[in-house]
């Protein structure tokens, strides 16, 4: 049993394969959290320090016990305004206009494994999942509160999430629902959360918390390029291999927040969920809202450590199981190729080439439906442009199977341009403000996808285009920020449930369509990256990481996003040179090194590929097949730290089974006369001998690990190596 309720204490334990989690019921019925972390056998409740601290009051019961305040206490879901002055987990607004939320306990129940959310993502059950569902109840406001734990131990994952339920007789605006909420007693903290922009998405940055209020989030209507719903905390010194660390990942693809306020005691609490700014929504008695879910994990054992949890997690209780184990085809996409120039006879040609190459699948990008050959119309129209063309889809897709080609198609499901049939006819359909001129980005509006006349419209005819032709994979598309969030379709007082609503629709969509095509693979996409979160990948197994296919630039871009995500779930393609983002040049093999650390693929003319670099391609696609177990499966490790300056960015994996290993260095700034670039390899054997394939030269892991590895002949300006180690006995 991973959780354990003792009755005397009124202690929770929830115990994973390396960590305790414990929370406790004391006797005012407040839930309290008493600990995270390294498993200690013991009820961690000792830590608790009761003293009268000026300005923090004490409930009514406690009155007269001065030491006991909501405000110092470790809360494990923190009401408002009832006398903890730190962030609250929860707000509502009663019909009288209270503010105030006061939770107590009131019961537990344990099951094995789990329900689905509703409408939401979730992570999956495994055979050891097992729910703890604690009741907390404010009985002036009418408000049940069920919070609910997943414990899936031989991860070393925690799910949280809460459900809000109106047991009144009015109803209760909701502002504030966090989805978890975790109070760390003691410790000093850094932070750890990934920023960005177009195009450089998921940048880390290592922050002490600062005493006070930290704050990550967006409010674009998207998870975002520019924060993305993943935070650490650590010790401060904790290292890729070494020290105690906390994720926590929501599980959501719309506006987010992670909150952090270190408080006059030194305690720190970390409040995650939807963002509250612009959210409110109705609860009408007997009305129940599901937050979205919060990832948690700890690890004792550094960054890397923490990582490997999270791959493995969305490897295995994320990814649908459909393409859990099938290796992704290596893929050429007419994007950088074409952009909106081409008709079928090119998409043919280019094909042709890339089928000689050895790829697997074409994808033929924006610009194949409705007026589209810009990207300032047609959004919406979702019927086959085949004046363009030349053809059917349906004839396209047959010749391009005919040459023994996968075929894939790009949407943009949930936006509307100006300029097209479907606005004219549905002008209410957009997201619009009444009486104010719409704000455009990349001349084009959002779909209110609150509404199901939009989500039918959709599903209609996206799966008219899917049924006329043979298409295995679309590409789902999102290349602007919301805003003017209003739906014509709900009153002034549920404005604010428009922007959660319109993530339930987008989710419902994803959900009907792969429901009609099981065998249908979604690669997730927002101008790259801009909604690259837990809750895409439960639908999409992969994800284009970003709109920036300079592999200079990806080594930051594809490092940062390992730390919480698995390199199996990042799109990444070969582009041609110079880079048509940064105009860099970078050599073939190197642009190949770094788009196999991810789904692989090709974002290039293959007409205008010298005799080379088709030989370059070919081997490039025989090293993915050879080693995209290794990559998909294995254990992944960044080799160099995170703010220590380096010439270089390695990282490698290693097999299961520990019996391979593959090492990639990357030279990022080549000098004269340089120190050698050198790394401590991780995960092996420390007893295995390993054989350096292409050499005679045999190591122990022992040294491989302790005394490292040399790369002794790197030469040229952004030169790649690859060193594959295999066990010899
Ligand atoms: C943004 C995507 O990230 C690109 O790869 C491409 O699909 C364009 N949109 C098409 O408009």
């Amino acid at each position: 049993m991973s959780i354990q309720y003792h009755e005397q204490s009124r202690v929770f334990s929830l115990e994973t394969a390396h960590s305790l989690y414990q929370i406790k019921a004391d006797a005012t019925g407040v839930l309290l959290h008493l600990y995270y972390g390294k498993k200690t056998e013991q009820d961690m409740s000792y830590r608790l320090f009761l003293t009268d601290r000026g300005f923090s009051g004490n409930p009514y019961e406690q009155r007269l016990n001065r030491g006991y305040s909501l405000d110092t206490l470790p809360q494990e879901y923190a009401g408002s305004g009832v006398g903890d002055y730190r962030l609250p987990a929860v707000q509502t607004v009663s019909e009288n206009g209270s503010r105030s939320v006061d939770l107590r306990f009131v019961d537990y129940q344990v099951e094995k494994g789990r329900q689905p959310l509703n409408g939401l993502p979730f992570v999956r059950e495994s055979a050891d999942t097992e729910t703890l569902k604690i009741t907390l109840r404010d009985s002036v406001i009418g408000l049940d509160v069920e919070l609910l734990y997943h414990v899936f131990p031989a991860l070393d994952v925690i799910v949280r999430s809460a459900r809000l339920i109106n047991t009144g007789k009015q109803a209760l605006t909701i502002e504030k629902a966090a989805s978890a909420c975790l109070d760390f007693l003691y410790g000093d903290y850094d932070v750890l959360h990934f920023h960005g922009r177009h195009c450089m998405e998921r940048i880390p940055e290592r922050l002490r918390l600062p005493r006070g209020v930290a704050a990550f989030g967006s409010r674009r209507g998207m998870s975002s390029h520019h924060s993305n719903p993943f935070v650490v905390l650590c010790d401060r010194n904790a290292t890729e291999n070494a020290g105690d660390c906390y994720g926590c990942m929501l599980m959501y693809s719309g506006n987010h927040l992670e909150e952090m306020e270190v408080d006059q005691t030194g305690s720190t609490r970390l409040v995650v969920g939807i963002h509250p700014d612009g959210f409110s929504w109705t609860l009408n008695p007997g009305e129940a809202f599901e937050t979205p879910e919060a990832l948690l994990s700890f690890s004792g054992s550094g960054l890397n450590g923490l990582s490997h949890q999270y791959h493995d997690l969305i490897r295995r209780q994320v990814i649908a199981p459909r393409w859990q184990n099938v290796q992704r085809p290596v893929l050429i996409n007419s994007w950088e190729a074409a952009y909106f120039d081409f008709d079928a006879e090119k998409i043919l040609r280019f094909a042709h080439s890339a089928k000689d190459l050895g790829i697997e699948m074409l994808v033929l990008d924006d610009g194949w439906f409705g007026n589209r050959n810009d990207d300032n119309r047609g959004l919406g129209d979702w019927a086959v442009n085949e004046k363009k063309l030349g053809c059917t889809m349906k004839a396209l897709s047959d010749q391009i199977h005919e040459m023994g080609l996968q075929f894939g198609l790009w949407f943009e499901p949930e936006m509307i341009s100006e300029d097209s049939d479907l606005f004219r006819t549905h002008p209410d359909w957009a997201l619009t403000d009444p009486d104010r001129k719409p704000m455009l980005a990349r001349n084009q509006m959002v779909l209110n996808m609150s509404r199901q006349d939009v989500v039918d419209y959709l599903f209609e005819s996206m799966c008219a285009v899917l049924d006329s032709a043979k298409i295995e994979y679309i590409k789902w598309d999102f290349n602007r920020s919301v805003a003017n969030c209003y739906s014509k379709a709900l009153p002034a007082s549920r404005q604010g449930e428009v922007a959660h609503r319109f993530m339930l629709g987008t989710y419902q969509l994803l959900e009907k369509l792969l429901k009609h095509y099981p065998d249908l693979m979604i690669e997730g996409c927002s101008g790259g990256g801009g909604r690259f979160d837990a809750g895409m990948l439960f639908y999409c197994p992969q994800i284009w990481c970003s709109d920036d296919t300079d592999a200079i630039e990806r080594l930051e871009i594809q490092c940062g996003t390992s730390y919480g995500y698995p390199v199996s779930a990042m799109g990444a393609h070969v582009s041609a040179v110079p880079n048509h983002q940064t105009g860099r040049v970078t050599p073939f093999g190197t642009r190949g090194v770094v788009a196999q650390s991810g789904t692989f693929g090709y974002e290039l003319n293959p007409e205008k590929l010298s005799d080379e670099e088709k030989e370059q391609i070919r081997v490039q696609v025989s090293d993915y097949h050879r080693y995209a177990d290794l990559i998909a499966h294995g254990t992944y490790y960044r080799l160099t730290e995170l703010n220590v300056e380096k010439d270089f960015s390695a990282w490698m994996f290693v097999s299961p089974d520990q019996k391979e290993a593959l090492v990639n260095l990357v030279m990022t700034h080549v000098r004269a006369n340089s120190p050698v670039p050198f790394v401590r390899l991780q995960g092996l054997l420390a007893s295995g001998r390993y054989c350096l394939e292409g050499t005679e030269a045999v190591f122990s892991g022992a040294a491989l690990m302790y005394g490292g590895f040399v790369f002794k002949h790197v030469h040229g300006d952004y030169a790649a190596v690859q060193a594959h180690f295999v066990l010899d006995r």
